[in-house]
């Protein structure tokens, strides 16, 4: 049977292992999903023996994303962008393609929720690996603005001028934004700690469409903090996460599954629904 897994580190609460088994399920496609949490420094070797033994393809999350662009053969055009690899597919010539599929996962899951991007003004918070995936995919959508801001302003003004050639990119510092903006995504990973970035709240209306990357049993602390001054549409990862497996799942099979029925039972077995 054909064997893909996900390596991370920590892995054992990936939910990746449910989403894909419910994806080959419903199209009906034999193979095997697990997990594996190489040491640290041990990854590089730890995938060279799993595809020695046999592996198709594997998805590459925290902290192995970046070790994992430097290490495959050839990437695809928004994985060198993102500078990162998430997803690894052994080619019918026998080499291994790194490809990224978080950034299209986002751009899907906020247009499953009808939310607009061409023609808006968005604003990106973080500067991270998380934003620099999203960074191509959503000014492919021809929004009229994207603005970048982090805690760490250079490192936002760095994103802005990297992408620049793609789109209408700026980066602020937090005392600068000026609204309105149509969509506010969170890439920091300030939820993680239960911590806000220091976003004004006069940034928030009730039109306002709110994403937070992350995603938990219950609201993050930043989808919590946007209902309270008036935002009605928040969104949390959880979409996301099952779109770039569909997206990761495509690469692989051929075959796109689909990720609706797929997310309402993600959300039961999390307990969220
Ligand atoms: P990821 O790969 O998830 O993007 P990362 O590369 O470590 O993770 O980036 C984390 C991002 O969250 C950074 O933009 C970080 O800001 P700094 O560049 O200033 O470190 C941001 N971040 C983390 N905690 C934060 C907090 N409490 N408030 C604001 N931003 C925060």
């Amino acid at each position: 049977m054909d064997r893909y897994l996900v390596f991370g580190h920590p892995v054992r609460h990936s939910k990746s292992p449910f989403i894909h088994s419910l994806f080959a399920r419903q199209t009906q496609q034999e193979l095997e999903y697990g997990l594996a949490e190489p040491a640290v420094d041990e990854f590089a070797h730890a995938l060279r023996t799993f595809f020695d033994q046999g592996g198709k393809g594997c998805n590459v999350t925290v902290p192995f994303k970046e070790q994992a662009f430097t290490l495959v053969a050839r990437l695809s055009p928004r994985a060198k962008r993102a500078g990162a690899v998430n997803t690894i597919k052994l080619t019918d010539d026998g080499v291994l393609l790194g490809d990224n599929t978080d950034g299209a996962g986002l751009v899907a899951d906020l247009k499953s929720h009808s939310v607009t991007l061409a023609d808006s003004r968005i604003l990106l918070l973080g500067a991270g690996g998380a934003a620099r995936g999203a960074l191509a995919p959503l000014l492919a959508e021809l929004p009229s603005e994207l603005v970048i801001a982090n805690r760490t302003h250079t490192k936002a003004q760095q994103l802005a001028a990297e992408f620049h050639d793609l789109g209408p990119v700026a980066a602020q510092t937090y005392e600068q934004l000026a609204g309105p903006f149509d969509l506010i995504i969170n890439s920091t990973s300030a939820s993680l700690q239960g911590e806000l970035p220091p976003l004004a709240s006069a940034l928030i209306h009730t039109d306002i469409a709110i994403y937070d990357m992350m995603y938990g049993a219950s609201d993050t602390a930043f989808i919590r903090w946007a209902r309270q001054h008036g935002a009605r549409q928040t969104m949390d990862g959880l979409g996301m996460l099952v779109e770039q497996a569909a997206e990761a799942f495509t690469v692989w099979r051929g075959i796109r599954p689909g990720t609706k029925q797929v997310l309402r039972e993600l959300k039961r077995n999390l307990g969220v629904i």
